[in-house]
């Protein structure tokens, strides 16, 4: 019978032991997974341990403050932030297909990481890299060993097995509730630890078509306006995820105060779920659903129409890249 505590316990003397006193890399994405890895390993070794945070400007509102002031608040954790947002929006110029902007999203965060790592590197040797693999991945993966667990097709976080590192991995025998646990345990925000998922490429897969900073812009804060609705009525533990997708290709006549507009439509699609594989969409209550739309059509000048998504998976998946 494994109690919290002694999960943190055993993994931190496991930590130390493994890493001795050799110095660890950990790249944060902001989730869950990797944010207790690096807690935990933060806590066996102090500063000998590096987080790295990869700001691709496809973030939501307020995510990389969570990290770098919430997250290191908690951990006292020595954090590295790189400004890669002008990198990203130049490669997924002109670029609309979903999987091209995966691999190209996925791309240049290992070459921006692996820059960090050679910076770091420069400052001192480096010999382990903290990942947040969990059980459920080593299981979906064969039980086959280390960077191979890495799911390439879907975490950003994905990196290639060139990179000459040996692998900690604290969380390869826990599930996602026992990880939230440990999370708290370890004093990380609520805002982390029970986080909902969010896709590696973020808000580039939430944009229908090409991706640009105004466009960034205006699904971040329709985006906000979904989450902050959805957390005040206190549904976030009701459903999965409600992504918000912008059809910034569409546009549809609407008409505000005396003028006429022009303007964007935007998807809300919330969901419940028990693994992503399959989904049903969320019966929101009607008043919620009207609070979002209204905020949302005030607050945001470029966007006039607010639609709901009322498709399960299967047929539909969940994000609409
Ligand atoms: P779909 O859209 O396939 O999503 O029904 C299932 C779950 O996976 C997330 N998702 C991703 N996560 N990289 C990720 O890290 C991706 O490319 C990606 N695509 C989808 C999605 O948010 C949902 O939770």
């Amino acid at each position: 019978q494994w109690t919290t505590s002694s999960i943190v316990d055993d993994q931190v003397a496991r930590i130390r032991e493994q890493v001795g006193d050799g110095k660890a890399i950990c790249g944060l994405s902001g989730g869950v997974d990797s944010a207790v890895a690096a807690a935990l390993v933060q806590r066996a070794i102090g500063d000998r341990l590096t987080c790295v945070f990869v700001d691709h400007g496809l973030l939501r509102a307020g995510e990389r403050a969570q990290v770098e002031r919430d997250f290191v608040a908690a951990t006292g954790v020595k954090l590295v932030t790189v400004d890669a947002r002008e990198r990203f929006l130049d490669a997924l110029r002109g670029v609309t297909d979903p999987e091209q902007k995966r691999k190209i999203i996925g791309r240049e965060f290992i070459r921006v990481f692996e820059q960090a790592e050679r910076d770091l590197k420069a400052e001192g040797d480096y010999q382990f890299l903290v990942q947040g693999t969990l059980y459920p991945d080593v299981v979906e993966s064969g039980g086959g060993a280390g960077a191979a667990n890495i799911k390439s097709h879907h975490n950003v976080g994905g990196l290639p097995e060139d990179l000459q590192f040996k692998l900690v991995e604290p969380l390869r025998s826990l599930f996602k509730d026992e990880v939230r646990r440990v999370g708290t345990e370890l004093g990380l925000p609520e805002t982390i630890v029970q986080r909902q998922p969010f896709p590696g490429p973020g808000l580039g897969i939430r944009i229908i078509g090409e991706v640009t900073q105004e466009r960034l812009d205006i699904l971040r804060k329709a985006d906000a306006i979904a989450r902050e609705e959805l957390t005040t009525a206190g549904l976030d533990r009701q459903i999965w995820q409600c992504p918000v997708v912008l059809l910034a290709d569409v546009r549809s006549v609407g008409v505000q105060g005396d003028g006429r507009t022009y303007g964007h439509p935007v998807v809300l699609r919330p969901v419940s779920s028990e693994d992503a594989m399959t989904a049903d969409w969320t019966r929101l209550p009607y008043d919620v659903l009207e609070r979002i739309s209204t905020r949302i059509t005030n607050e945001v000048a470029e966007v006039n129409r607010v639609v709901l998504d009322v498709t399960s998976k299967p047929p539909g998946t969940i994000e609409w890249e």
